[in-house]
């Protein structure tokens, strides 16, 4: 099996007026490709935390994490960034769509980072819109959306340049049952195509379509 995540001792610590905050400590951890997983554990334990860690938005204070053969303690801003464009789609706890770009654009401007072509990025943002039920919603603007569209587009983009590693942050958390439920199925299908899945969640209905579940303590790992 192809190892898709690799940490070891990996640590995070934030410092505040002079307070640490360990909010990972000492994690060592192993995922496979294909491989859906999901993290669990109270609020503060540092899920988030980890997920930024894997995603390359976040460095490690010591230990080391490497994604697709790149230790990303390692690299700068700048590469860090080609990185997540190739490799990583993001679906963050509180969606984080850009208010001021409606639901097409929000799409569209990760393919247009990753430099598509004019053809090409419509194409793509308007074929995902569809996949996503939400082709009627393209021009609407975040704030003009319900939780559950938000979730969609959110989704939406962090798949608009395929990425084979998803990381998803309490998806289902601020929605209803029933939309809960399609955001449920969507993650079904991405698994079913191969992707690398990592959730952080409570969702029973996540915990077990996941083919490992990982508890966080304190920011650290009791399986
Ligand atoms: N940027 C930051 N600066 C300072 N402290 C931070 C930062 N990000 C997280 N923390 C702290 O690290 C710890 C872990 O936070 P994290 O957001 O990873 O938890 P979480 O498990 O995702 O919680 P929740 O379930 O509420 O989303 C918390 O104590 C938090 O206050
Ligand atoms: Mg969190």
């Amino acid at each position: 099996m192809v190892k898709v995540i690799l940490a070891t001792s990996l640590c995070k610590y934030f410092e505040i007026d002079e307070v640490i905050v360990e909010a990972i400590k000492d994690v060592d951890l192993t995922i496979e490709e294909g491989e859906f997983i999901a993290i669990y554990g109270p609020s503060g334990a540092g899920k988030t935390t980890l997920l930024n860690l894997i995603g390359a938005l976040d460095k490690p204070t010591s230990g080391k994490v490497v994604v697709f053969d790149h230790d990303l303690g390692a690299y700068g801003e700048n590469f860090l960034a080609t990185f997540r464009s190739a490799y990583v789609g993001f679906v963050f706890q509180s969606y984080n769509l850009i208010s001021t770009l409606t639901a097409l654009e929000n799409i569209a401007f990760v393919v247009e980072l990753a430099g598509w072509e004019r053809e090409r990025i419509k194409n793509r943002s308007e074929s995902l819109l569809k996949l996503f039920g939400l082709e009627h919603r393209a021009n609407h603007f975040p704030a003009q959306l319900s939780g559950g569209e938000r979730q969609r587009v959110a989704f939406a983009r962090a798949l608009a340049n395929d990425p084979p590693l998803l990381l998803a942050d309490e998806p289902t958390g601020n929605l209803d049952t029933e939309t809960g439920l399609e955001i449920v199925n969507i993650l079904k299908q991405i698994k079913e195509e191969g992707k690398t899945v990592i959730v952080a969640t409570h969702d029973e209905k996540l915990l077990k379509l996941a083919d490992r579940s990982l508890c966080l303590k304190d920011g650290r790992l009791t399986e």
